[in-house]
């Protein structure tokens, strides 16, 4: 028996247009990753990374507490049936712009990650995220920023760092040119650090 890479059923949590979502199915489908995208749950209806899942034909839901009239802890079932259904090891934050369920959290401890626009711990916490960060960076003047990808537990932006890039950011006009310069690197080590976990011995 030799030395073997992970291999996980990754359920992919939502909201927006899943470029990163997008990335790391590109990266299962070229063989860089060895998992499996098994499952997404999308917070937003029109949420356009959707199409990046249904058009690969893995299970997609939209799942909105509201929309569902469930309490805290119908949500928090719904979405544990669907992960245990689907046999999920890993849980991928990707823009999710919801707080994930405490129940969640807690079934699942160790096995969720996301990914934060900006060097944790700063820029990090309750309205930091999105073009929030961005534009708090960019009135601050930073020279650098970059993503972080970490360990999720009941803190906003808490966990354990798993891999930080940083980003020059110097020549960036505006937020939205760091949100693009930055982003092109969150593709780059989401990728990096699911395999990280893939090859991790435990
Ligand atoms: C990314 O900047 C991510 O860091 C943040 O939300 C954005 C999502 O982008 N949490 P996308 O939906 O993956 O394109």
């Amino acid at each position: 028996m030799g030395w073997q890479l992970r291999k996980f059923n990754i359920c992919v949590y939502i909201s927006g247009s899943g470029s990163n979502l997008k990335s790391i199915l590109e990266n299962i489908d070229n063989k860089t990753l060895n998992s499996n995208v098994s499952l997404v749950i999308s917070s937003c209806k029109n949420a356009g990374g959707m199409k990046f899942s249904i058009e690969r034909s893995i299970p997609t839901f939209y799942l909105n507490r509201k929309e569902l009239s469930l309490c805290a802890e119908e949500f928090a079932s719904k979405q544990l049936e669907l992960l245990k259904e689907n046999n999920i090891d890993l849980i991928v934050l990707a823009g999710y712009l919801k707080k994930l369920s405490k129940r969640v959290i807690r079934e699942y401890k160790g096995k969720i990650i996301n990914i934060h626009p900006a060097l944790l711990p700063n820029y990090g916490g309750k309205e930091m995220y999105g073009m929030n960060v961005h534009r708090a960076v960019f009135a601050n003047g930073d020279k650098i920023s970059g993503p972080t990808v970490h360990f999720v537990d009941e803190i906003y932006d808490n966990g354990e760092t798993i891999i930080q890039r940083s980003v020059d950011i110097s020549e960036c006009k505006s937020p939205e040119e760091i949100q693009k310069t930055v982003l092109k690197v969150e593709h780059q080590v989401y990728t990096e650090a699911i395999k990280l976990l893939e090859s991790k011995i435990d």
